[in-house]
């Protein structure tokens, strides 16, 4: 299907370098004939690719630090001048926890960095969305997408604080997705996505292994950042209009899967 975002503009935040999943939403979004804005915190501009993404998309680049009240107003006030009005759509994809980065143990947390995760990766999906909600930044039928991880629902012991972070997250899309959806009939959904090799997954302790475990658990194999792209390119689009307050699995199958056939063949002896 060619151009189905046509007309469209939407907010891409979270393209750090190619291997993320924003960045392929960003090409995918452009291909498919939309307008972008991107966004990433100032340190990350500095420290990332993204002008290159920008050239090859046509798109503004705007910093914004999305725990900042006042950096995320200017970031949706950039996008409608960009835009010529209301956007369409917006792809939160950030995540960042200084306890897992920094290796601290759930039984030890450090606080000031639990607030950090929790700020950085889940209530800067509020702060986005009552923004844009108070601004009357997004189309009636707009989509809002955040990306989370199965360890809202279960546990995986090296995921730390980013799990309680998920949680959150996955919570407001459903919240929010109320609120906006009576308002606006704008949807709010979060995508639960595999293992996925990107500077953030990397960061989380014992990685490769439960890469390669989701990956023999999984009957279609890990989803790459590329599917991951083009399910958020279907969200975005008219044909889900109907899809909201939902999250959604984009495994693989793993969240269904019980044991597969692939990880008991490692237990015969
Ligand atoms: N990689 C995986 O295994 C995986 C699996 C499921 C969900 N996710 C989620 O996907 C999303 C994107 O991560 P990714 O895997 O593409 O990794 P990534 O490291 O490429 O992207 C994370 C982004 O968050 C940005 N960020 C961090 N702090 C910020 C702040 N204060 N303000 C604005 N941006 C900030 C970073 O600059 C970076 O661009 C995250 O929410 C992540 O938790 C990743």
């Amino acid at each position: 299907m060619q151009g189905i975002l046509t007309g469209k503009t939407g907010i891409i935040t979270g393209a750090l370098d190619e291997q993320s999943i924003a960045w392929k939403v960003a090409l995918k979004a452009h291909e498919q004939g939309a307008k972008i804005i991107l966004s990433n915190a100032p340190v990350a501009l500095r420290m990332g690719t993204i002008h290159s993404l920008a050239e090859q998309c046509g798109a503004p680049v705007v910093g914004a630090d999305a725990t900042s009240q006042q950096d995320v107003e200017n970031l949706f006030d950039e996008a409608m001048n960009h835009a010529g009005g209301q956007i369409d759509f917006v792809l939160h994809s950030i995540g960042m926890s200084p306890n897992v980065r920094k290796g601290k143990h759930y039984t030890n947390l450090n606080y000031d960095w639990y607030q950090k995760s929790l700020d950085i990766s889940a209530l800067s999906f509020h702060r986005m969305l009552q923004v844009a909600y108070q601004k009357d930044a997004i189309k009636q039928w707009g989509s809002v997408v955040g990306l989370s991880y199965i360890a809202a629902q279960r546990t995986f012991p090296d995921y730390g604080d980013m799990a309680d972070a998920k949680a959150v997250l996955e919570s407001i899309a459903r919240s929010f997705g109320y609120h906006y959806g009576k308002k606006n009939q704008v949807r709010v959904n979060t995508i639960s996505q595999s293992p996925t090799k990107t500077t953030a997954g990397s960061g989380v302790g014992g990685f490769d292994a439960f890469f390669d475990y989701a990956d023999k658990m999984s009957p279609l194999g890990n989803a790459s950042a590329d599917d991951c792209a083009n399910y958020c390119i279907s969200l975005f689009s008219d044909l889900t209009k109907m899809v909201t307050m939902q999250n959604l699995f984009h495994d693989g199958g793993f969240s269904s899967t019980g044991i597969s056939a692939d990880l008991m063949e490692k237990f015969v002896s």
